[in-house]
């Protein structure tokens, strides 16, 4: 079976042909968007999240081609092999189980661990809350600085700052992921050693970055005076490779378990999610667990025509494999949701930047779309000119909170209005005659300047709040969105053998930079030119 072999690919080409000149706003028009209009019939409800979908360049008989389709790929069979703790990841063997950290069911898998380790951090993290866990000198701890890279920062990260008007006044939360030491140093700068706890996270416990940093960290603190026997209470480590933290130096009591069968970034539900826990307490936490487990169970229970991760994949299909879109923007209307889209980019870029079928042979139609964004209005300052009237037509979904988290409603009002109107905008256009009548009499030739090609598809998504509940769904909705588009594209979206080249041709040149008897020269001429010049530059 070959994605292009089932019969609803040529069945939506031919659709494509039919529907591709076809125009958003005369589809809104209101002569023809009668009972029941556009946005009733695209707009969806579930797990807490509402989707307007009708900006999209979709007609009732392309949901229904895109939902055949799904059907056909079997995204369905997927999904429930990955919900049963099926072999889904199988270049690596294993189950893909982040859906049983948040899953509410007895007989959901790995109950019994991912209970026990959740109560673990939550003792932990009451303690750490109510100033009972103390450093080296007595005093409560008031910052928390999480060293991980890629999926050990950028969801708890993202949760943090999200999630911010929750978190504790006592405690400051910090982030280090890269090796670039002026990541660290800029903390240290920030941070007294005394009130400090570090957690160090990786699910291997063998990263670069990570162990790098580490390390520094550590080195600093017996710098700073915290005799070696007192590290342990400010060391505590999060991994699958509980015997590397150990050797590390971390006390075996403050290692937090997560298991081979989490993907890195699908991992913020377990104990990598410590620095969230701690943040924003225990119960604020299963709050986000709540809502993935809301969307968890949409994604199983909702017919395909009707399923929010199903519909934004599928959408996501319509325009890479039909549109030749090659990218897509997240534009969250939403400080708070600042690193969404950092966060996104590894979720689907990491999981489906792919070529490789599952059978072996190579795929020969595009997979993972580039992600991008920045949250709103700020873009709208910066890149939206593009947006609006380059060539290119790049899918977006804007997301939406209706009710602030501040109290200051004045603004709230000015950015959601920008949101909407931004996709009102891409959406209808200015058409050339609409432009001379703006440009005025005698200024013509400006009417191109100001006409716009509109019909941009942009997909609204509405959360009612930003709370850890909402939060916790969207993610789930991202995560499941993935699985939906990888069933598609018949990929593997839980390994990540991309990544690895660059690591090993990191090391042998580190060596190159660093040791006084390497060959820089045996490289090609760029790359040795690079490190000769790095190894001049480090002598100075
Ligand atoms: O290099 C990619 C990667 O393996 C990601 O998949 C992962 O999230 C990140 O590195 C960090 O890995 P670890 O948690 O093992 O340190």
């Amino acid at each position: 079976m070959t994605l292009n072999s089932l019969p609803a690919w040529p069945a939506l080409q031919s659709h494509y042909d039919d529907i591709s000149g076809e125009r958003l706003r005369d589809w809104f028009a209101p002569q023809n968007d009668t009972s029941p209009t556009r946005a009733e019939r695209f707009t969806y409800d579930g797990g807490g999240i509402a989707i307007d979908f009708s900006k999209n360049r979709i007609t009732d008989a392309t949901l229904k081609l895109l939902v055949e389709l799904a059907q056909q790929a079997k995204v369905a069979e997927r999904r429930d092999a990955m919900f049963a703790g099926g072999i889904v990841n199988m270049t690596e063997h294993r189950a893909a189980l982040h859906t049983a950290l948040r899953a509410t069911a007895d007989d959901a898998p790995f109950q019994q661990q991912v209970r026990a380790e959740k109560a673990k951090m939550a003792a932990f993290a009451d303690k750490v809350r109510d100033g009972s866990w103390t450093g080296y000198t007595g005093k409560r701890i008031r910052h928390v600085v999480n060293i991980g890279i890629g999926g050990s920062d950028l969801g708890p990260k993202m949760v943090v700052h999200a999630l911010h008007h929750l978190a504790s006044p006592e405690l400051d939360t910090h982030f280090v992921s890269n090796v670039d030491g002026a990541d660290l140093y800029n903390v240290l700068q920030t941070i007294d050693a005394e009130e400090t706890l570090a957690i160090i996270v990786s699910k291997t416990f063998t990263t670069l970055e990570t162990m790098t940093n580490a390390r520094s960290m550590r080195d600093w603190f017996t710098k700073q005076g915290c005799p070696e026997d007192a590290l342990s209470k400010h060391f505590v480590g999060v991994s699958a490779n509980p015997e590397e933290v150990v050797k590390f130096g971390i006390a075996k009591e403050n290692v937090f378990e997560m298991w081979d069968w989490v993907g890195g970034r699908y991992s913020l539900w377990s104990a990598v999610g410590l620095s969230i826990m701690l943040s924003v307490g225990p119960k604020n936490f299963d709050g986000l667990l709540e809502g993935a487990n809301k969307m968890d169970q949409h994604f199983r229970a909702a017919p395909l025509d009707k399923n929010l991760p199903v519909l934004l994949g599928m959408l996501g299909i319509w325009y890479r494999n039909f549109f030749g879109s090659q990218c897509e923007l997240v534009a969250p209307y939403s400080e708070a949701l600042h690193f969404l889209s950092a966060y996104l980019q590894q979720l689907e870029m990491e999981s489906n930047g792919k070529s490789a079928r599952l059978d072996g042979t190579f795929v020969d139609y595009p997979t993972a779309a580039v992600i991008w964004g920045e949250p709103g209005t700020n873009g709208q300052h910066a890149f939206f000119q593009m947006l609006h009237q380059g060539p290119t037509i790049i899918p977006i979904d804007f997301i939406a909170v209706l009710t602030p988290e501040h109290p200051l409603p004045d603004h709230h009002a000015k950015l959601l209005a920008n949101c909407f109107a931004q996709s009102e905008a891409l959406m209808l256009g200015r058409t050339l005659e609409e432009a001379k009548k703006v440009a005025g009499p005698g200024k013509e030739e400006l009417a191109t300047h100001l006409s716009f090609p509109g019909n941009r598809p942009t997909t609204t998504i509405l959360l009612d709040a930003l709370t850890p509940q909402t939060l916790g769904a969207l993610i789930a909705l991202y995560e499941h969105k993935v699985l939906v588009q990888a069933s598609v594209w018949d990929i593997n979206p839980f390994d990540q053998w991309g990544v690895e080249l660059g690591k090993i041709l990191g090391k042998v040149v580190e060596a190159d930079i660093t040791a006084p008897s390497a060959d820089p020269a045996k490289h090609d001429s760029s790359t040795s030119m690079l490190i000769a010049r790095a190894r001049n530059a480090l002598k100075r």
